[in-house]
């Protein structure tokens, strides 16, 4: 298995242009399967988990082309409606091709995603929004079977602002005859982006980006050709690269209205950041950041996703901070592969106490998930020595060629293929 070896302490400096954003093109691709026609998706970042949901397209009869950060999907000849448990393993955002699957053909088999390294992750919210909405659901041998021959509107509360359960239910309902209502959904720029997807395609749907999304059924959806937002974590990510190894980075091609919550908080840790329309400078201005505390929360708060990013940060803090995750309890495995480095951080049940340390120094540290990968990549960057990062398949599931975007920023990083 591959590994990143990092020699830190060199401040980043330069500008970099954000990829495509993985949370928005996963859904999107399988909102496709709700029109029969060639769909043109722009600005598409080339990960694994890209290559495969175009994998489980094509299971189920699309097909896919991948070319320059384009996707061709044609789904003229679907015809297979099931995800296999082979796929689902590797990929929890497979349960998105559920909603689309049930509303345009009446029928799906998908495998129930397993957990994994941040938690059980349950799609309850999905079963009942669709259950609400008419469909036969059953669970068997670790499948979700699902049959729906006349869904009709409904309202639907669901208990969690849940990303993928707003996704799979705003799928679902837009081709199902009557009104949907969807409250307490999910407002993150990724569903706004599938929502805008689907409404292009001919959807009516009303409240993008509020709380209560209200959905009039469509007889028939169109084909379209789409842009993929930016990533935010991805500009996220990078601009606490620049903070960490005390340099200078612009990340263009971004949305900074996107990152508000992370921008605050890299103000109050003395970090100077300046916005422009579509990109986005972050500047260390201290030796050490100023500790500063953060609770994760649905969007517009402190995403989940940039939680182990930021305790990297802190880990080189001139002081002590709280970390609280309240999304994922678990989502902590990064912690004890910082301790390898160096750092200080006590865990007590879904937070962190971290003391702030003059340096880390470099080590082997293991890969357990996406966002613990970029928090290992980043505390190498500012590291002393050499850090090696195993496992770095996990990274390469949400970031576009990491290692070249950093060289580009002066890092010292290569890729080594790890042989076995
Ligand atoms: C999406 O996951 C993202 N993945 C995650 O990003 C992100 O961390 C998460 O949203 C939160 O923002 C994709 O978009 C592909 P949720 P999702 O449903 O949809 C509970 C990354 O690193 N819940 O919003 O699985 C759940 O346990 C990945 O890019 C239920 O209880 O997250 C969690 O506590 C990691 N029942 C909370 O809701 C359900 O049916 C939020 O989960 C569904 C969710």
């Amino acid at each position: 298995m591959d590994k990143l070896i990092i020699n830190g302490g060199t401040p980043l400096h330069g500008q970099i242009q954000a990829s495509g954003a993985k949370n928005a093109v996963l859904p999107i691709m399988a909102a496709t399967l709700l029109a029969e026609g060639i769909f043109h998706i722009h600005n598409v970042p080339d990960l694994r988990d890209v290559k495969t949901m175009a994998y489980l397209l094509r299971i189920i009869g699309a097909k896919v082309d991948y070319e320059h950060n384009t996707l061709t999907i044609d789904t003229s000849n679907c015809s297979f409606f099931e995800a296999p448990y082979e796929l689902v393993k590797t990929m929890r955002a497979s349960i998105y091709v559920l909603g689309p699957l049930l509303a345009r053909f009446g029928e799906a088999k998908v495998s129930l995603p397993g957990g994994c390294a941040i938690g059980a992750r349950p799609v309850d919210l999905h079963l009942k929004g669709l259950s609400k909405l008419g469909a036969c659901v059953v669970l068997e041998k670790g499948y979700i079977q699902a049959s729906a021959n006349q869904m009709a509107g409904c309202t639907i509360n669901l208990d969690v602002p849940s990303v993928g359960a707003t996704g799979n239910l705003l799928m679902a309902a837009v081709l199902t005859t009557g009104e949907t209502t969807i409250s307490n959904a999910a407002r993150e720029p990724d569903v706004v982006a599938l929502a805008e997807f689907l409404v292009k395609m001919g959807a009516r749907i009303e409240g993008i980006g509020t709380a209560v999304l209200k959905i009039k059924g469509a007889a028939k959806l169109n084909a379209v050709d789409f842009e993929i937002v930016p990533d935010r974590i991805e500009a996220g990510t990078f601009m606490i690269a620049a903070a960490i190894t005390g340099g200078e980075v612009e990340i263009t091609k971004c949305n900074p209205r996107h990152v508000d919550s992370l921008t605050a908080k890299l103000r109050e840790a003395g970090v100077l950041v300046e916005e422009g329309k579509e990109s986005i400078t972050c500047k260390s201005t201290r030796q050490r950041p100023l500790p500063v505390n953060i609770t994760t929360s649905e969007y517009p708060g402190f995403p989940t996703d940039l939680q182990a990013q930021w305790m990297a940060l802190m880990c080189l803090a001139g002081g002590s901070s709280i970390i609280t995750d309240t999304i994922f309890f678990d989502r902590f495995t990064h912690t004890a592969e910082l301790r390898r480095l160096g750092a200080k951080i006590e865990l007590n049940e879904n937070t962190a106490f971290v003391g702030g340390v003059e340096s880390l120094n470099g080590a082997p540290v293991m890969s357990t998930d996406l966002r613990a990968s970029a928090c290992l990549v980043l505390a190498g960057l500012a590291a002393r020595g050499c850090t090696e990062v195993h496992r770095i398949y996990h990274l390469d599931r949400g970031y576009e060629r990491i290692e070249a975007k950093l060289k580009k920023l002066g890092a010292d990083i290569s890729r080594q293929d790890g042989g076995l």
